[in-house]
């Protein structure tokens, strides 16, 4: 059945721009150019560089060594795609000057860490181990591994979200998220290094939490799933970055996508592709004449349909991370041309020089009063930037 939904989004692909070559170049030059301008201040002054409404990043109060801190990578990371296409190796030296910086939330730090360990680490030390080589990368790396490891509670298996683990807080025990599908390849990756089969397991044990609690039969899903902390045993459906606890929120079905696509990648488990494709497939359904979603996708009548590009630009990566798998979903190649061809026009690029913020429109998380809105996200950048590299062809993935 083709709903009213499907019908405006097929409408509105016909009218976009053609999503070519020239456009995806056109868009990297932006970012590129952007981040050259402003990257030595992230150096100088090591911050999250998370969101900021004027897309200055550096306004984010967020410390480096902070425990919420999980959005320094970004900038980073897109500072290594731009080295990658353009070869200008400013990108690098600056990102470089990081990394004591790394190697020290890793060790003095340690403690001060949580679930995000894989935004941060897959982002730098192992994209940088795997550009260059340099091994002083990959042990920071493998320690970043180590401490994201070690959040694996048993008897269930799942990785807790937030929270130090020296210390009891009834909040997070027993608590996972969605997102946290995205720091696996950390541990993937970490398994594949050492030949070490429990960084494996321990995300392989995740992946499979996430499909049978979080993942609904309908291809939405939920922000959060709580276990009891000491049986391990499924208690329930929990929220707190979408609507509400029944919402789809659409950052979180993109962090699936992308997440179970990649877990699909190391493990070859067909369950983890079926699970991408039907969650992709049900994001696709969701997408209006906007084209990009709105940052729920079961917002109630009457509330504000805010946009997230962040989302848009995550779930296009996951797109493009399945059709490695699926390149017969032509599909999933429309939505992916379609999302990158919107977020290319000036409603969401954002081209001012004076700020590093590439995409407006990008959302923090659940609808607080107060809180920022219609970001500029160094996530939503960060992603759009990636997208952007393997239309140019670039065959470098940190994940
Ligand atoms: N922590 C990931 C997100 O807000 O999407």
């Amino acid at each position: 059945m083709t709903t009213k939904l499907q019908t405006d989004f097929i409408v509105r692909l016909a009218s976009l721009p053609q999503f070519t070559p020239k456009v995806a170049a056109e868009a990297f030059d932006v970012g590129a150019r952007k981040l050259r301008a402003h990257l030595h201040k992230l150096a100088d002054a090591p911050g999250a560089w998370g969101a900021d409404a004027a897309g200055e990043y550096w306004n984010d109060r967020e410390s480096f060594f902070s425990i919420a801190n999980w959005t320094s990578s970004f900038p980073l990371g897109t500072a290594l795609l731009a080295w990658v296409q353009t070869e200008d190796e400013y990108f690098l030296n600056q990102a470089l000057r990081l990394d004591p910086w790394y190697r020290r939330k890793v060790t003095e730090h340690a403690a001060d860490t949580m679930h995000d360990l894989g935004f941060l680490y897959s982002l730098y030390s192992v994209a940088f181990f795997k550009l260059t080589g340099d091994r002083m990368h990959r042990e920071t790396g493998l320690r970043a591994a180590e401490l994201l490891a070690a959040r694996s509670i048993p008897p269930a298996g799942y990785l807790q979200a937030w929270g130090r683990m020296d210390e009891y807080n009834p909040h997070f025990a027993g608590l996972a998220i969605i997102d946290c599908m995205m720091n696996l390849p950390l541990l993937y990756w970490a398994a594949e290094q050492t030949g070490e089969r429990r960084f494996y397991d321990v995300a392989f044990r995740h992946a499979e939490l996430t499909r049978l609690h979080f993942v609904r039969p309908d291809g939405s899903v939920c922000h959060a799933y709580r276990f009891d902390p000491a049986s391990g045993l499924p208690m329930r459906a929990e929220n707190a970055c979408g609507h509400n606890v029944t919402s789809h929120w659409a950052r979180g079905a993109a962090w699936a996508i992308y997440g179970f696509a990649l877990s699909y990648k190391y493990t070859k488990a067909p369950e983890h592709l079926q699970t991408a494709l039907k969650l992709a497939r049900k994001f696709i359904s969701h997408l209006d004449e906007e084209i990009v979603p709105l940052w729920d996708f079961r917002l109630p009548p009457g509330a504000e349909p805010l946009r997230d590009s962040s989302a848009a630009s995550i779930a296009a990566c996951g797109f493009d991370e399945l059709l490695r798998h699926v390149p017969d979903e032509s599909g999933l190649r429309k939505a992916k041309h379609a999302l990158l061809a919107r977020l290319c026009c000036p409603d969401y690029l954002d081209a001012d020089e004076s700020h590093p913020g590439l995409l407006r429109k990008g959302q923090i998380g659940d609808d607080v009063p107060g809180q920022a809105r219609n970001v500029h996200t160094s996530w939503g950048d960060y992603f759009f930037m990636e997208a952007l590299a393997c239309e140019l062809g670039s065959e470098t993935k940190f994940w």
